[in-house]
């Protein structure tokens, strides 16, 4: 304005003089105003960058923070130039040192280092198999993390690849328990899939190669290996493995109590696997974790959920691999997440407690873990009650397959 005004007032004055001069003043107002014009345009572009910028920044030092938690972090990290932050980490031994050997070596190893993990709960009962199932995978390059929930970990020492591995001990906790604790997807984000298996599986049919890459072909998200049904014991139809088949995504069922059609877009029909040997992409692990509760242990109803990370249609991104397939041994252990089947199956593993009172160690668990489930199934219903943005994310495909 006060350009114009300027313009205006200088050009009153100038009225007198010939038209050519007229001319020339206002174009150099025009000029001036030219200018202050790219100007303000640049002010305004800088300060859209930085913040895009800083978004970009805040999103990816805190992808899953909610705002407040972000308040308290940058408060933390601050006074911390951006440049040195690491906000991910891994589970790979480094040595002490450096000899030049292993420098030069280090150089390859950083281009093919570990790509994926294997995590697994570790009883000393389960030695022989445990260490058949972790041949397996280091043979393939993979990262194998042990969690001990029996305190025994000496023992695993004379194992060939035992310092290969990491060893995490603590007392009688779940699989869940560990994943929830040591497997947060910051620490694990280099590698590309994640195992996470109970220790009672049967590998002689199963290659972790061939089945990743059957796994990426297929754009699965989330998979399991199918189960050998004459040797193994099954809680779900969906596990079984269908001979001929590489992979599977539903099943069929006319008969029964939950009828399973073209038409179902989910548990237990399609959309799901179970939890004793679930595989996750990196980023449908990082979902995962966060559906992993951290007081309910043992797990239960977790699996039905997992599809809701599968990053898309989950009756696409979620399957079951046929053709490498596991025996499922169906050992009860703390670490397994198969104490589900509330069957007469049960070994009646009854122990004494010091008092000399008779303790059904299993019959426990088994009433524990029923009450969490309860409590997981009630606190996803309040989530999406009180969450007002949320939507049911599998609508559309539901309809669509109506439709057709
Ligand atoms: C595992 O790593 C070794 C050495 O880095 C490499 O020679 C070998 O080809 C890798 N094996 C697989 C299956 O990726
Ligand atoms: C773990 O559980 C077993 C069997 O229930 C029990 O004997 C043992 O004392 C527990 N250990 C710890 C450290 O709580």
């Amino acid at each position: 304005m006060k350009v114009l005004r300027l313009w205006q007032s200088r050009s009153r004055t100038r009225t007198c003089l010939w038209d050519g001069a007229i001319h020339a003043d206002k174009m150099k107002a025009l000029q001036i105003i030219g200018i202050l014009v790219t100007i303000m345009l640049y002010v305004v572009y800088r300060t859209t960058v930085f913040q895009h910028h800083h978004a970009k920044m805040e999103e990816r030092l805190h992808p899953f923070d909610t705002v407040e938690e972000f308040h308290e972090t940058s408060i933390n990290v601050d006074f911390l130039p951006r440049g040195i932050l690491h906000s991910s980490s891994d589970m790979e031994l480094k040595p002490l040192w450096m000899t030049r050997d292993a420098k030069s070596k280090e150089n390859v190893q950083n281009v093919q280092s570990h790509q994926n993990l294997l995590a697994i709960p570790a009883g000393i009962k389960q030695m022989q198999n445990v260490d058949a199932i972790v041949k397996k995978f280091l043979s393939e390059n993979f990262t194998v993390i042990l969690f001990h929930y029996d305190g025994k970990v000496n023992e695993w020492h004379d194992l060939q690849w035992s310092d290969k591995a990491i060893h995490v001990l603590a007392y009688n906790q779940t699989k869940w328990w560990f994943a929830k604790r040591f497997l947060h997807p910051d620490v694990v984000h280099i590698y590309d899939y994640i195992f996470l298996w109970d220790e009672d599986l049967g590998v002689e049919s199963f290659h972790p190669g061939r089945y990743l890459k059957i796994m990426k072909s297929e754009g699965l998200e989330i998979s399991q290996p199918a189960l050998d049904p004459s040797l193994s014991e099954v809680h779900h139809k969906i596990t079984i493995r269908k001979k001929n088949r590489k992979v599977h995504r539903r099943i069929f069922d006319s008969r029964g109590s939950v009828k399973c059609s073209d038409a179902s877009d989910g548990p237990p029909c399609t959309g799901w696997v179970e939890g004793m040997a679930p595989v996750f992409s990196r980023s449908a692990w990082r979902c995962a974790w966060h559906l992993i509760q951290n007081d309910l242990v043992h797990g239960w109803g977790l699996d039905m959920k997992f599809g809701y990370c599968a990053q898309g249609d989950r009756t696409k991104k979620v399957g079951v691999i046929d053709s490498e397939f596991i025996i499922h041994q169906g050992i009860q252990s703390l670490g397994g997440s198969h104490t589900k089947k509330a069957s007469n199956s049960f070994p009646s593993d009854t122990i004494q407690r010091r008092r000399g009172a008779p303790l059904n160690m299993r019959s426990e668990i088994r009433r524990q873990s029923s009450s969490e489930l309860e409590i997981f199934q009630q606190r996803w219903d309040q989530a999406v009650r009180e969450d007002k943005q949320w939507v049911y994310p599998f609508q559309h495909h539901t309809k669509k397959r109506k439709r057709q």
